[in-house]
């Protein structure tokens, strides 16, 4: 526990911006597009975004509300409001742990955007330049553990030096900029991508529903994204809602966040697909997407250098706030838990993620796995409890009093429910379709 007196947003307003800053990230407009492209599209769109209302939006009310309820860190929370050795706060451990993992490979893809941003100064997305030369760039640098590490490692330098001075404050500022910034660019890049040729095939993927394509390991996927998305599951959200004052309502605000990370995630699919289609790009091309297929579009845009030199700066900006958020969920942990300083503390996690995470420049298999493991598994598993601390173990009243008086009075019934309820269901019976429990048992061959 700090002494000092703990510091609180300026306004509800400060913290959305700041929530929002910290969901939105490489996660909408790197891991969005490539999952939706792997996933076959529509069907795993309307999952998701199904999803993202039953259980994204509960869960992230739940979790502000520990942090606004308790004042404190992802830990001390379930001591706070349990009892000083509830075995509830095993939730806050296991969120420190999955953000070492995610971290690890967070990086690795920041760095690649710093080589991209590199590339767009240099001039290599101006016209002139063929779609194959971007297949060329991203295979060498992908083909390069020594480059990718390099790049990894000047992401993690960045994103210490940050939590290192504890100039988070500042940052908050930042977000107010790149917010609509990065709004403006994806809205300008949209018109351009849906005048395509290939914009009708492209809308057709996302949109028209193909539930031929619907499998267990699709509903898996979608249910990872959207923690992964939306910071959920780890404590991330708790600690942002732990910095709420008393007057600050947290319903509005939750649905806000939500409300703002999912439109930049459409808007980035919306961007991707009809480039996908028109530039002859295999949809389910994985992880390099997102920098194979947008750097082909900037070529046959008139200002296409500058664009690709703002997209990139937003992205790495985007990333990096978002990366600031995970490493001070680790280093809040061992300064409030263990009294260790805070400057050797986000040097020291910081060169742990670096290691763990360079594993992903030489093996995409290792890179999947952390991935894998930290949304698929930590997140969901970390909302489950944290779903049914906030539905059976925290007092109603609490969260009554954050719907009573709002416009949003009459949905605490069903919040409840959800919390209680469908989350905690949600998340068992995807795990067990995943595991492939049920096609066993009803001789499904999905
Ligand atoms: N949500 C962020 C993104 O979309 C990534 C992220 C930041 C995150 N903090 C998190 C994911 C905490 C899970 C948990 O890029």
């Amino acid at each position: 526990m700090s002494t000092e007196p703990r510091g609180h947003w300026k306004s509800r307003f400060g913290f959305i911006l700041a929530a929002a800053g910290g969901a939105v990230g490489l996660g909408n407009i790197w891991r969005f597009p490539y999952i939706v492209g792997e996933n076959g599209g529509s069907a795993f769109l309307i999952v998701y975004l199904l999803l993202i209302l039953f259980l994204g939006l509960p869960v992230l009310i739940g979790e502000v509300l520990l942090g606004k309820a308790s004042q404190r860190d992802p830990v001390g929370a379930f001591k706070e409001l349990d009892h000083p050795k509830s075995p509830w706060q095993t939730i806050g451990f296991m969120g420190v742990l999955a953000a070492f993992v995610i971290l690890s490979f967070y990086s690795v893809v920041a760095g690649w955007c710093i080589e991209f941003l590199w590339k767009a100064v240099s001039g290599a997305f101006g016209p002139g330049n063929s779609p194959d030369s971007v297949k060329q760039i991203f295979g060498e640098l992908t083909g390069s553990p020594v480059l990718q590490s390099w790049y990894h490692g000047i992401f993690m330098v960045m994103t210490v030096g940050i939590v290192f001075a504890g100039v988070q404050k500042g940052l908050q500022r930042w977000c107010e900029i790149l917010m609509p910034a990065l709004l403006i660019i994806l809205v300008l890049l949209m018109v351009f991508s849906l005048s395509q040729k290939g914009a009708g095939e492209g809308l057709k993927f996302l949109l028209k529903p193909d539930f031929s394509k619907l499998s267990p390991k699709v509903i898996l996927d979608a249910m990872g994204q959207c923690f992964f998305s939306l910071s959920l599951g780890m404590g991330a959200m708790l600690t942002y809602g732990s910095y709420l004052r008393k007057e600050d309502g947290v319903v509005s605000a939750a649905a806000w966040v939500v409300a703002m990370d999912t439109a930049i995630a459409l808007l980035a699919g919306f961007v991707i697909f009809p480039i996908v289609f028109s530039f002859n790009v295999e949809p389910g091309a994985g992880p390099g997407l997102v920098f194979v297929t947008l750097p082909a579009a900037f070529q046959q845009m008139p200002a296409g250098t500058i664009v690709s030199i703002g997209f990139f700066g937003l992205l790495l900006a985007a990333a990096l706030t978002s990366a600031i958020s995970l490493l001070e969920v680790i280093t809040a942990y061992f300064v409030d838990e263990f009294k260790m300083p805070r400057h050797m503390a986000s040097i020291m996690f910081g060169v742990v993620c670096f290691l763990i995470g360079v594993g992903c420049a030489y093996s995409d298999k290792y890179f999947g796995f952390l991935d894998n493991l930290a949304s698929n598994y930590l997140l969901p598993l970390g909302a489950l409890f944290i779903s049914l601390f906030v539905g059976w173990k925290l007092k109603p009243e609490i969260a009554k009093a954050e719907f009573e008086g709002t416009v949003y009075a009459r949905l605490f019934g069903i919040w409840l429910i959800c919390v209680r309820v469908v989350a905690p269901v949600l998340i068992a019976l995807v795990f067990l379709n995943a595991t492939g429990l049920f096609a066993k048992l009803f001789g499904e061959g999905s």
